[in-house]
């Protein structure tokens, strides 16, 4: 047996920002703004932007959101084509003009992602106490390369590299050189493209879509220099490394909010069509098929035991999954929260098999899970949507989600996307471990092909769950209760409702009502439960009943060919009638719209809600 007490190792710190380059025929000011935009779903507190005018390179920045930025940028009149630009979440230092980027320090001009955790000790060794005006470490960073800088950017580079400890990607400007950008990274992400007349860089590949379908990751601790005439990437000892390129397919059109009022309802509303094309990626002959991404039989056969390790919403459809795997296919499944998994102690074994998830492809905790898991040696299966990102490429297989770009903070279309995956995932492996026929496969595959249009017709009724937001919107606390997979459900259900509408919102097992939530309830405490799984109304009937003895109003989401076996009269909500486990999607879909109308009818910031962001990269 493999133990993983060594994963105890301390994880890496990281700053969650967004990055940007461009140099190009057009306008910089306004591509970068734009590209600032794309990347404000990722989370941000403070927004920054610098152009080469010819003469100098000018900052603009301020401690606030992009729009704010744009207005400062209207001063800015002269056409430059060159320039950098940079959104950035506070963990250390205050949100301030300070602490923004750009920072320029002597010739040069910088934006960071990441963290240089022996800032404090270099400042004493170099003494550049004087030339520091923030209290971050990326000043630091630019400090060093001003200082080390003797008109030859490499060398600047690479002796600031040698002495800085911790994770970047840099994007620098050298005054003396306002037609070349250059970039490094270590970590944190950089993503590259170019067409015959523009070259961009960014954290990830939103901002790229308009200048290129084609793109290419930097490799880490390689340095990138771009100009009007190429992009040349090259090692430390100056020899040039080949571009890696991969296809995008996702368009610039599908980041459009396209009439909807949030990019969550626009997301919700997709789930038919983003459903059906992740089903259809991964089936032939209606049968689960994973030959393109190079699963084999083999990998089936030889996994024993699958653990399971995500954040967030992601984490929720583990949760689901872990159910399924051990009741389908009998395959022995544990769930790690990927922020804890270095501390538990995790039994793995030679058969283990490791599967991250995750939408945006760059959580820090998961990504630093599966990089423990892999120098454990053991195999890492990833099911992540966005392409190119960290986890996708470090895992040894990935199974993307057709989802497209998700922007809204709140994850919808990602999360059902992720179960239709591991759906495919445990029927595969009921076979493999002979649970089912090749035909009874072909069945549930039959039924999985209802679900996209299950999930439709809840988004037609969406002017139920607006109403029915009106009796929510005043809440303090909401409590959801179900038995079996409706728990797991809830689990999700829940922080969609926290995440977005502010509103304190608890699920429980039902179950466990008597062992203390029970204590909590009150003459007119809204309880909201779940109901899809036949064999479990009775139970989940007592329950309620329990509840409503002690004051509680309760709203039933409940498939409805259980209607008939409620003896009482609650408020009921029927959703639509699939097969037991595939109840998770109408209901999901049904919850997220009620969170989305409760979070409008408050009049919030649905898409951004305060201090959470969509891709966490901070431990
Ligand atoms: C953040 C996002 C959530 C997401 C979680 C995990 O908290 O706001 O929507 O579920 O990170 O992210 P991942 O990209 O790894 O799925």
């Amino acid at each position: 047996m493999m133990d993983v007490s060594s994963l105890k190792k301390k994880v890496e710190n990281n700053i969650m920002c967004g990055i940007v380059g461009y140099i190009g025929t057009n306008k910089a000011t306004d591509i970068l703004l734009e590209s600032l935009e794309l990347l404000e779903y990722r989370g941000y507190d403070s927004a920054g932007v610098a152009f080469c005018s010819g003469k100098n390179v000018q900052v603009y920045k301020c401690p606030n959101r992009v729009a704010v930025l744009k207005e400062l940028v209207k001063e800015q009149k002269e056409d430059a084509h060159v320039g950098i630009g940079h959104t950035r979440w506070a963990t250390h230092g205050s949100v301030s003009y300070k602490n923004s980027h750009p920072h320029q320090v002597g010739q040069v001009t910088l934006v960071h992602n990441g963290i240089i955790e022996n800032y404090k000790e270099l400042i004493h060794t170099y003494h550049l106490e004087d030339q520091l005006v923030s209290s971050g470490d990326s000043e630091v960073a630019c400090a060093l390369l001003n200082l080390f800088y003797k008109k030859d950017p490499m060398e600047a580079i690479i002796k600031t590299l040698s002495v800085i400890e911790g994770t970047y990607a840099l994007v620098m400007i050298f005054s003396d050189r306002q037609e070349e950008i250059y970039a490094v990274r270590k970590v944190s992400p950089i993503v590259v493209s170019e067409n015959e007349t523009e070259r961009m860089l960014a954290s990830d590949v939103m901002p790229l879509s308009r200048i290129s379908k084609e793109y290419f990751t930097l490799p880490e601790q390689v340095i990138l220099k771009m100009s009007k005439e190429g992009i040349h990437l090259y090692d430390f000892e100056g020899h040039e490394v080949e571009k890696k390129k991969e296809r995008l397919d996702w368009d610039i059109e599908q980041m459009n909010q396209q009439g909807y009022p949030y990019y969550m309802e626009k997301e919700i509303a997709e789930q038919k069509e983003v459903l059906q094309r992740t089903l259809l990626s991964y089936v032939e002959d209606s049968f689960p098929c994973f030959e393109r991404e190079a699963l084999t039989e083999e990998l089936f056969e030889k996994s024993k035991h699958l653990v399971i390790v995500a954040c967030g919403t992601s984490y929720h459809a583990g949760l689901y999954a872990k159910n399924l795997f051990e009741k389908i296919a009998h395959l022995k499944t544990d769930v790690y929260l990927a922020s804890e998994f270095i501390y538990q102690e995790p039994v793995m074994e030679e058969d283990t098999l490791v599967l991250v998830i995750s939408q945006s492809g760059e959580t820090i905790d998961t990504l630093e899970a599966l990089r423990h898991s892999k120098e454990m040696g053991y195999q890492t299966l990833s099911i992540v949507n966005v392409k190119g990102s960290s986890i996708a490429k470090e895992s040894d297989y990935t199974l993307y989600t057709y989802a497209g770009p998700e922007i809204a903070v709140a994850s919808t279309k990602a999360y059902t996307c992720q179960l239709m995956v591991l759906f495919l995932l445990v029927y595969r492996f009921a076979y493999t471990r002979n649970r089912f026929t090749k035909e009874e496969v072909q069945q549930e595959i039959e039924e999985l092909k209802k679900v996209p249009y299950s999930v439709e017709d809840i988004y037609q009724r969406k002017e139920e769950f607006q109403e029915c937001a009106k009796e929510f919107k005043d809440e303090k606390d909401l409590y959801m209760i179900g038995r079996g997979f409706d728990y797991y459900i809830l689990l999700e259900a829940a922080l969609k409702m926290k995440e977005v509408s502010y509103i304190h919102t608890e699920a429980y097992a039902s179950g466990e009502l008597k062992h203390g939530p029970i204590a909590l309830i009150e003459q007119d405490t809204t309880v909201i439960a779940c109901l899809t799984q036949k064999d479990l109304v009775s139970k989940a009937s007592s329950n309620m009943k329990e509840v409503r003895a002690r004051g509680a109003k309760v709203i039933a989401f409940m498939k409805p060919s259980l209607e008939k076996y409620l003896e009482q009269k609650i408020s009921i909500i029927l959703l639509n009638d699939l097969k037991d486990d595939l109840m998770v999607f109408p209901a999901i879909v049904a919850f997220q719209l009620l969170a989305y109308y409760v979070a409008c009818e408050k009049g919030l910031n649905v898409d951004k809600p305060r201090n959470l962001a969509k891709v966490v990269t901070v431990e």
